[in-house]
C-alpha cells in the first residue's frame, strides 16, 4: 500500500511548530501537512510529564486517524517529555522530534559562551541533558526559560513592550557573559528573530533548529519512498478557538487559510 499521498501530522502546543512547517512547506511544497496545535492546553512548559505524555498520545492517536505517515513532533518541550514514550506507544510509527541546537551552537562558538532559551520542561529533560553532556564539551551554556514569552507570541505579540522586557531580561546578562550564539529552543521563538537579533546586535548568531528538521523529515520520506507530487494541501487543526488561529497564521504566516476546532473528551482523547 503507497502512503505517499498521506499526510504528513505536525503538532505543538500551539502556534510554535509553524515555525517548523513554514521550513517543511519550503522543502517539500508538494507534500499535504495536517497540523495540530493544542491551544486548548498550551503553555506545555510548566505542565508535568505526565500531562505532557497524555495530550502528546491522544493528538498522535488523531493524527494517525487522519491518515499521516510520519509525526513530526514540532515541540522541544513535547519531544522532551514525550518523545520515548511515544515511541514506544507507536513502535511502528515514525515520529521526528526537536533537539535543542547544542551541537551547531558548541561547533561554533569563537568565545566559548552559548545562550539556550528554552521551557522549565525542555531543561528538566533527560533529552537536554543528553545534548549538553555530547556536545557541549568546553563550553560554557546561559539558560532561561523566558517565562510568558510562548504565550505573547500566542497572541501574536511579536513586538511589544512585554515581549521585549522578557527577551532584555533573558538576553542582556547572557550578553554581560559575552556569548556569541543563542539556541532557539523553543519552536516559538524563530517568530521573534528580528527582535531578538535586534537586542543582541548582529555580532550574535542566532540558531534556529527548523530548517534541520524539516531535512531530516525530508530524508526520513524519501528513504521510505513515500514522497507525494500531487500534494500541497495544509489543513490547521486546533484545540482552541479556530477564528483566533485563523488570525495568528496570518500574523505569523502571511497566510489566509482555514482551521479547525476540535474539542478533548478527555487528556488522552480528542473527539472524533
Ligand atoms: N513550542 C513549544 C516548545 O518548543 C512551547 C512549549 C510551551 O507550550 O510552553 O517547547
Amino acid at each position: 500500500m503507497s502512503f505517499s499521498n498521506h499526510p504528513i501530522g505536525v503538532f505543538d502546543s500551539g502556534v510554535g511548530g509553524l515555525s517548523v512547517l513554514r521550513e517543511m512547506r519550503a522543502l517539500m511544497p508538494r507534500e499535504d501537512i495536517i497540523y495540530f496545535g493544542d491551544q486548548g492546553h498550551v503553555p506545555y512548559g510548566p505542565r508535568s510529564m505526565k500531562q505532557i505524555q497524555d495530550f502528546s498520545e491522544g493528538i498522535t492517536n488523531y493524527l494517525l486517524a487522519q491518515n499521516s505517515k510520519i509525526i513530526v513532533v514540532a515541540c522541544n518541550t513535547a519531544s522532551a517529555a514525550a518523545l520515548k514514550h511515544l515511541r514506544e506507544t507507536f513502535p511502528n510509527v515514525q515520529f521526528v522530534g526537536m533537539e535543542p541546537a547544542v551541537k551547531p551552537a558548541a561547533e561554533k562558538t569563537q568565545t566559548g559562551k552559548v545562550g539556550v532559551l528554552a521551557t522549565p520542561a525542555t531543561f528538566q529533560g533527560a533529552l537536554y541533558a543528553s545534548v549538553v553532556e555530547r556536545f557541549a564539551n568546553g563550553v560554557e551554556l546561559f539558560q532561561n526559560t523566558c517565562s510568558g514569552l510562548v504565550q505573547q507570541i500566542e497572541m501574536g505579540n511579536l513586538h511589544g513592550d512585554e515581549t521585549r522586557r522578557i527577551l532584555e531580561n533573558a538576553l542582556h546578562p547572557m550578553l554581560e557573559k559575552n556569548i556569541d550564539t543563542v539556541v532557539l529552543g523553543c519552536t516559538h521563538y524563530p517568530f521573534v528573530i528580528p527582535l531578538i537579533q535586534k537586542i543582541v546586535g548582529e555580532k550574535v548568531r542566532v540558531i534556529d533548529p527548523a530548517p534541520a528538521v524539516a531535512r531530516q523529515v525530508k530524508r526520513l520520506i524519501e528513504a521510505g519512498g513515500a514522497e507525494n507530487q500531487n500534494g500541497g494541501r495544509v489543513r490547521f487543526i486546533t484545540s482552541g478557538e479556530a477564528d483566533s488561529v485563523q488570525r495568528i497564521l496570518s500574523t505569523l504566516l502571511g497566510i489566509d487559510s482555514e482551521a479547525e476546532s476540535v474539542m478533548w473528551k478527555s487528556d488522552r482523547e480528542i473527539a472524533a
